[in-house]
């Protein structure tokens, strides 16, 4: 694979970077990487901030296909896939309806559960809910967040009747759509999965061991205490088991190109997914980077190969 791909053959790439969401400080520094690495292998790659000149300038810039590095927001909500595809340019990662539906944690679940993927059990709550028959359906503890965010804002995690309320009002903040789960205890786990010109692969899982009580905001940005496993530390089967449900997971949302399920295991050690993430973080502590690396996939390999699979929900890559 590595020495099958002719930079130049990916023409002027357009790297999207930075951005208006709350994710913006990530995406810079995920870009800029993806930007370095494909200009040092020979891509005629350039910065291209939502945030600075207008979108529209892109449509007559002579870009062949733009690098999505953008994080929450428009960039990975299909919106901006939409308006790349009324303007005929390929892009890196999934089209219009897997971007919108993995920006969806509760039409997600509506999807697995129909594809029979086992995905932890969830009531959706509002102002009126009957906490006592939430916990009665769901026990303690359990989590509540917004069906929307990212980053774990607005996640709570509830242990007692009198914490569920405020919960729902503190994820109401930041969404109108509030969704309360099981909790799983069993492990978190991250299942990396990318389009190479062999198919869909899924990557060596990584497990996060948070410090703190789960893998919250400060976890994510601010501390260093995390730890990252690769290899994850489960036995073979049960990872060729969560590699195949990632696949299953991404595809039944109709994602392509690359993306990251994220898992939950529970006390008996039965994976759940928990959600899709469709245009994931390339920093140097990212996760997807960190599976490949795990796997002998270099970075600069990884970008060239999730570029070069760029298409257009019209004209998927290789068709
Ligand atoms: N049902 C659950 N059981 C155990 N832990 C959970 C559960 N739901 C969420 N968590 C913990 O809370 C964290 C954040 O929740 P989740 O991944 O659902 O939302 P998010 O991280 O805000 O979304 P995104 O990953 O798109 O940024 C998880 O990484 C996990 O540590
Ligand atoms: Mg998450």
């Amino acid at each position: 694979m590595s020495g099958t791909i002719d930079p130049k053959s990916l023409g002027k790439v357009a790297v999207l970077f930075g951005g208006a969401s709350a994710e913006r400080e990530v995406s810079l520094n995920s870009g800029s990487r993806v930007l370095d690495a494909l200009q040092r292998q020979g891509v005629d790659a350039h910065a291209f901030d939502p945030a600075a000149t207008p979108l529209t300038a892109i449509e007559h810039a002579g870009f062949d296909r733009a690098f999505i590095a953008l994080h929450g927001g428009i960039g990975e909500n299909g919106t901006l896939q939409g308006f790349l595809e009324m303007i005929g340019l390929p892009y890196t990662g999934s089209g219009v309806l897997a971007s919108a539906l993995a920006m969806d944690k509760w039409r997600s679940k509506l999807v697995w559960q129909a594809a029979g993927l086992p995905t932890p059990g969830y009531r959706l709550i509002d102002a009126e809910t009957d906490a006592q028959a939430v916990i009665d359906s769901l026990g303690l503890p359990m989590f509540v967040k917004p069906v929307h965010e990212g980053s774990s804002v607005g996640v709570t995690k509830v242990k007692t009747l009198a914490d569920l309320m405020p919960a729902w009002q503190a994820a109401s903040r930041h969404d109108s759509a509030v969704i309360a789960e099981t909790a799983l205890l069993g492990g978190e786990f991250t299942v990396a999965v990318w389009q190479t010109s062999n198919g869909l692969q899924a990557l060596p899982p990584v497990r996060i061991v948070p410090a703190t009580e789960f893998y919250d905001y400060e976890a994510k940005y601010n501390r260093d205490d995390t730890q990252y496993n690769v290899p994850c530390g489960l036995p073979e089967a049960q990872v060729a088991h969560m590699q195949d449900l990632a696949v299953e997971a991404f595809e039944a949302l109709g994602c392509r190109g690359w993306g990251r399920v994220d898992f939950l295991l529970d006390s008996a050690g039965a994976p759940y997914v928990l959600e899709a993430n469709t245009a994931p973080g390339m920093t140097d502590h990212s996760l997807v980077p960190m599976a490949a690396r795990a796997a002998g996939v270099d970075y600069d390999h990884l970008v060239l190969t999730v570029a070069a699979m760029a298409s257009l929900d019209a004209n998927p890559a290789g068709i």
